[in-house]
């Protein structure tokens, strides 16, 4: 096959996909499209306990044991991580929806009052751990890097709880029970 035919060829297959500009709703259309595993993050204590649900935990590397979570800087969460120094990493399941939207700040419930309808217990690291979590991953920070609108935590891992279940998927604006698939 000769360049030329080769090149329409290209052309032609690229036609068929839709191309959008590199802008901020288009990545967030292209991103709903992605299942990302809803994890809450807690930390602090007491009255000054806060929290968020996240789609961005992942681990950074199994060895060493590192986690990696990117968090809104202007969010409620990020201050009480720094302070602190430490983050619960909670992977939650389908029994959690009401919790993961409680993180998520829907309803308005703020610091503390989002622990509310969840039992919970202290961690190694003093974050809140969510005792009946699918699994749930205690860190302290290693280190935080500030980028843009995010900072990404690095967490050293100090403690692991594993208990049941399946993880909540979270695709294009709502949550999947992965067990009922
Ligand atoms: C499924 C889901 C995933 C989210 N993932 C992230 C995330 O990875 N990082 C983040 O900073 N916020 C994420 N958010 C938004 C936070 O949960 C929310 O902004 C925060 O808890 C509320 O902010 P506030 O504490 O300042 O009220 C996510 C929300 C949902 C519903």
């Amino acid at each position: 096959m000769n360049a030329h035919v080769e090149n329409t060829l290209f052309n032609d297959r690229n036609a068929a996909l839709l191309d959008h500009p590199a802008d901020a709703d288009h990545l967030k259309a292209a991103l709903r499209t992605l299942g990302g595993g809803v994890s809450i993050i807690t930390a602090g204590e007491g009255e000054a306990r806060t929290g968020a649900t996240v789609t961005s935990a992942t681990a950074l590397s199994v060895e060493p044991a590192r986690m990696l979570v990117s968090l809104n800087r202007s969010s409620s969460t990020w201050p009480v991580v720094e302070r602190y120094g430490h983050l619960g990493i909670n992977i939650v399941g389908a029994d959690h929806e009401t919790l993961a939207d409680q993180f998520a700040g829907r309803g308005g419930l703020r610091g503390p009052d989002r622990y509310r309808g969840g039992e919970w217990t202290t961690a190694v690291s003093g974050a809140p751990l969510l005792v009946d979590a699918v699994a749930a991953i205690d860190c302290v920070v290693e280190e935080a890097i500030e980028r843009h609108s995010h900072v990404i935590v690095i967490g050293r891992v100090v403690a692991i709880r594993i208990g049941t279940g399946h993880s909540l998927l979270y695709q294009n604006g709502r949550y999947h029970d992965v067990a009922a698939r």
